[in-house]
């Protein structure tokens, strides 16, 4: 039991760190190619984390540090994605849709809705709540799959 809960500890601060890491680098002028580098950072650590939560639902021990910590990283993925959709960035080796050019509007009314079912996870996981935790994760990947399926390509 004492390893698996290092393990995942060491996951939980692994993927904030990475996390953060990327956000540090974001300022100033961004070149597609950094925009691109970023935006695949991001979304990768959302399908990592994504594979832990689905772990724990499918029986793993519950871990609320690593649940906290995929809250967190959804809400900053969810703040940061839209100010990376630079021009000229929508290219190889990214599958971002040229269509997110013309229709901002509602790709971020989408990672609007991304942060807050987020916010819901780290809530859950603040007051260690298994059902509180079912629920948020429900919410949270609703959202994957209608952003894809019009966003990428
Ligand atoms: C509001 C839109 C949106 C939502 C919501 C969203 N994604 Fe993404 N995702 C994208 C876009 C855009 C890309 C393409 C990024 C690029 O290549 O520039 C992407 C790419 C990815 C990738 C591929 C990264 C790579 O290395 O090429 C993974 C993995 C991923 N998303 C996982 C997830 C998971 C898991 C969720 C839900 C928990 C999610 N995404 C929710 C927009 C979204």
């Amino acid at each position: 039991m004492k390893t698996t809960t290092l393990l995942s500890l060491t996951a939980a601060v692994a993927l904030t760190f990475s996390a953060a890491k990327v956000v540090a680098e974001s300022h100033g002028a961004m070149s597609p190619a950094d925009a691109i580098a970023k935006r695949m950072a991001l979304m990768g650590s959302m399908g990592d984390q994504t594979k832990l939560l689905v772990g724990m639902l499918r029986g793993a021990p519950l871990d609320w540090a690593v649940i906290a910590a995929a809250g967190d990283n959804t809400q900053m993925v969810a703040k940061t994605m839209p100010t990376l959709m630079v021009e000229g960035s929508f290219m190889k080796p990214s599958t971002a849709s040229p269509v997110i050019e013309l229709d901002m509007e509602g790709i971020t009314e989408r990672f609007e809705k991304l942060g807050m079912d987020g916010k819901m996870l780290s809530d859950a996981a603040a007051a260690e709540d298994p059902e509180a935790f079912q629920a948020a994760f429900g919410a949270y990947i609703s959202n994957c799959k209608g952003c894809h399926s019009n966003y990428r390509i």
